[in-house]
């Protein structure tokens, strides 16, 4: 794996209070390399949230979130609609930042750095951090460009048909596509579109990949598809997951957290714990379909 660097070559490097943190690992030292996918798996925090609030405008959506993420693990994030969820989403990679209305407070920490800090450049955070999105969205090229356009914007210094390959295998697209990777990306169901955004997405060679309900526009058979891949995604990534389905969150995920109305995480467990014995009755009426 290549260094990497969130930040802008000439910035110099901002020590926040939490570059002491000793689970984090100082993403904007050129000379250090963050551990990829090879690392072991430890379950250490990946993602922190404190006290970390989001407005559109006037309006607040995401309020007073604490929440720490292990790593190469897959975190869901289930609540009612408008509770936030995707809010919270797009803030990790810092998709917000498009949203001229949207504001931030508090901080977001990758690896023990503020994402929001002015040294991080959103377009290297938003090739560690990947997205995927509800409707599947390859562009109108091959199979094979869709796949590889990642490392051609960003120039990467690789073998574009063994990155392909392998991405495509990760993905568990490649036996499907193998002998068409100059067909278009249109032409394929959509479950296998939302496969080779998957592909796309890991190309770069991300840490983390977001996913925004990924499975909820496709068919049951898809989308048994998608789960299987997400649950051997998480082998070398960190998957965060909204979905509003939650036997997939109860099937697929290793932690839950349950936003409920007013942006609040009311909840953040084991999943076994938080669908089998929760702390808080509102998300036990929640979870049993009392509301939401
Ligand atoms: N681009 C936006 N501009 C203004 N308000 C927004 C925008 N996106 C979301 N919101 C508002 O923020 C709140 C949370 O929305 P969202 O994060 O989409 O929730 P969820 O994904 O849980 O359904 C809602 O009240 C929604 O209307
Ligand atoms: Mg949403």
């Amino acid at each position: 794996m290549s260094q990497e660097r969130l930040t802008n070559q000439d910035e110099t490097v901002s020590s926040g209070e939490n570059s002491a943190d000793p689970t984090s690992e100082p993403l904007v030292d050129s000379a250090i390399e963050v551990p990829g996918k090879n690392a072991t798996s430890t379950g250490r925090t990946i993602l922190r949230a404190q006290s970390f609030d989001v407005y559109y405008d006037d309006v607040q959506a995401l309020q007073d979130v604490n929440i720490e993420i292990p790593e190469k693990q897959v975190t869901a994030m289930i609540g009612p609609s408008g509770c936030g969820k995707s809010t919270f989403l797009r803030s990790i990679n810092r998709m917000n930042d498009l949203v001229d209305a949207a504001r931030i407070e508090g901080e977001l920490l990758f690896r023990g750095k503020n994402v929001y800090d002015e040294d991080v450049d959103p377009v290297a955070l938003r090739r560690k951090i990947g997205m995927v999105f509800q409707h599947p969205n390859p562009f109108p090229k091959s199979i094979f460009d869709n796949v590889a356009y990642g490392l051609r914007v960003q120039d990467m210094d690789v073998d574009e048909q063994q990155v392909v390959e392998e991405s495509l295998k990760k993905a568990a697209l490649w036996d499907e596509v193998k002998d068409q990777l100059d067909k278009s990306a249109l032409d394929l169901s959509g479950g296998q579109q939302q496969r080779l955004c998957i592909a796309r997405a890991i190309a770069v060679d991300p840490e983390v990949i977001l996913m925004d309900e990924p499975a909820s526009a496709l068919d049951p058979i898809a989308t048994s598809k998608i789960e299987d891949l997400i649950d051997d995604l998480a082998e070398d990534y960190t998957v965060v997951i909204v979905t509003h389905n939650m036997q997939q969150a109860a099937r697929i995920s290793d932690k839950t957290a349950v936003f409920l109305t007013g942006g609040e995480l009311v909840e953040f467990d084991d999943t076994e714990k938080i669908f089998e014995n929760p702390e808080h009755q509102r998300v036990e009426d929640y979870i049993t379909g009392k509301f939401g």
